[in-house]
């Protein structure tokens, strides 16, 4: 459903066009400093602007509704929410009816019987990830002194990112990327058995990312190709220290004192200007379509940022699990 987490548990709200975009966090601990400027920095890199990225900008100020009183979070519910200061419904009229192919559109239309905010994908949009950033900000306070830290390492198959996004940018086109995330001075031991590792913990909150579709952990898909050999990370103390690093930090579905660190795809955005195909929900005749209005031509450029995000909120979350109660963390 819209919400993630066992202690920390984060639910997501809003819409493209609507009001609003935000999310509740119930389980925050008490006594962490909060306030409007700890968030303007990850907010600032996800906001559009940028080479190859949306010309939509909004302030993106999450609003503290509750759950904070002078300065630092009571251990009642966070309501953070995010004003939709530039939305443009019109924009999207002339897709009401015909789907972007690539995009949520058809499958909402088809799960939510037509009732479903059409408007810049609704409910599907990239602008809910706003949210998921915001509730990142809280959750880095809750894991320091541990640390995570994401970058685009590569769009359209290059390293030359700008460079590649702004070729498909001149085609009317887009590209994909990969993201790298690592977090540092995890603690060992985090990690449920046998349905929660933290392999299943972060793919959970990664994969909510609109658009990305891939996550490999360490050497991931190419150790496949190793042998155990060559595979094996050579330990090196008793905290687990390895020489290398192949597993990810992650063995057994737990973290074993390495640095946690994983790739994700993003697939390239669905809205082209490019002609492509799709149909005509009141005909049901198949028909042209280019994707007018403001969208990035790399998603992933603006994705790492919110990958970061929801890979501190699913460590709060097992950490909190992990020490079994709202005691006092980080911040
Ligand atoms: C930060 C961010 C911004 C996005 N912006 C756009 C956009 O401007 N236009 C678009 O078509 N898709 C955009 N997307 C991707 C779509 O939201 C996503 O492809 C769509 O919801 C379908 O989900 P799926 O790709 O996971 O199947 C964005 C994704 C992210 C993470």
């Amino acid at each position: 459903m819209n919400s993630i987490g066992a202690v920390f548990r984060v639910e997501i709200f809003g819409e493209s066009h609507g009001g609003c975009v935000g999310v509740l966090i119930d389980g925050c601990p008490p006594g962490i400093a909060l306030s409007g400027s700890d968030f303007t920095a990850d907010m600032a890199r996800r906001r559009g602007g940028g080479k190859g990225s949306t010309p939509r900008r909004e302030e993106d100020r999450p609003e503290i509704s509750s759950g904070v009183f002078e300065g630092r979070t009571t251990g009642a519910p966070v309501l953070l929410t995010i004003a939709n200061s530039q939305s443009d419904p019109s924009a999207y009229e002339d897709l009401r009816y015909t789907p972007r192919p690539g995009h949520a559109d058809i499958a909402a239309w088809l799960k939510y019987g037509g009732f479903n905010d059409y408007r810049g994908g609704g409910h599907f949009s990239g602008r809910l990830t706003a949210g998921l950033v915001a509730a990142g900000v809280v959750a880095k306070k809750i894991i320091a002194p541990a640390e995570v830290k994401a970058v685009i390492e590569e769009a359209g198959g290059s390293r030359e990112i700008e460079r590649a996004v702004e070729a498909a940018r001149k085609d009317g086109d887009s590209v994909g990327g990969i993201v790298t995330c690592v977090a540092k001075g995890v603690p060992a031991g985090l990690g449920e058995p046998f349905f929660d590792s933290v392999e299943s913990a972060i793919a959970h909150a990664v994969f909510s990312i609109p658009a990305v579709k891939g996550i490999e952990f360490g050497a991931g898909f190419s150790s496949a190709r190793m042998r155990g050999s060559e595979c094996n990370d050579p330990i090196k103390d008793r905290g687990g220290a390895t020489e290398k690093n192949d597993a990810g930090g992650i063995l057994g579905g737990i973290t074993n004192g390495n640095e946690v660190v994983f790739r994700a795809a993003f697939k390239p955005t669905p809205s082209v200007s490019k002609p492509g195909r799709t149909v005509d929900l009141r005909t049901g005749k198949q028909v042209e379509i280019s994707v007018k209005g403001r969208h990035d031509a790399c998603v992933a450029i603006r994705g790492a940022v919110v990958v970061e995000a929801v890979t501190a909120v699913a460590l709060a979350d097992l950490l909190l699990r992990a020490s079994g109660s709202r005691v006092k963390t980080g911040g």
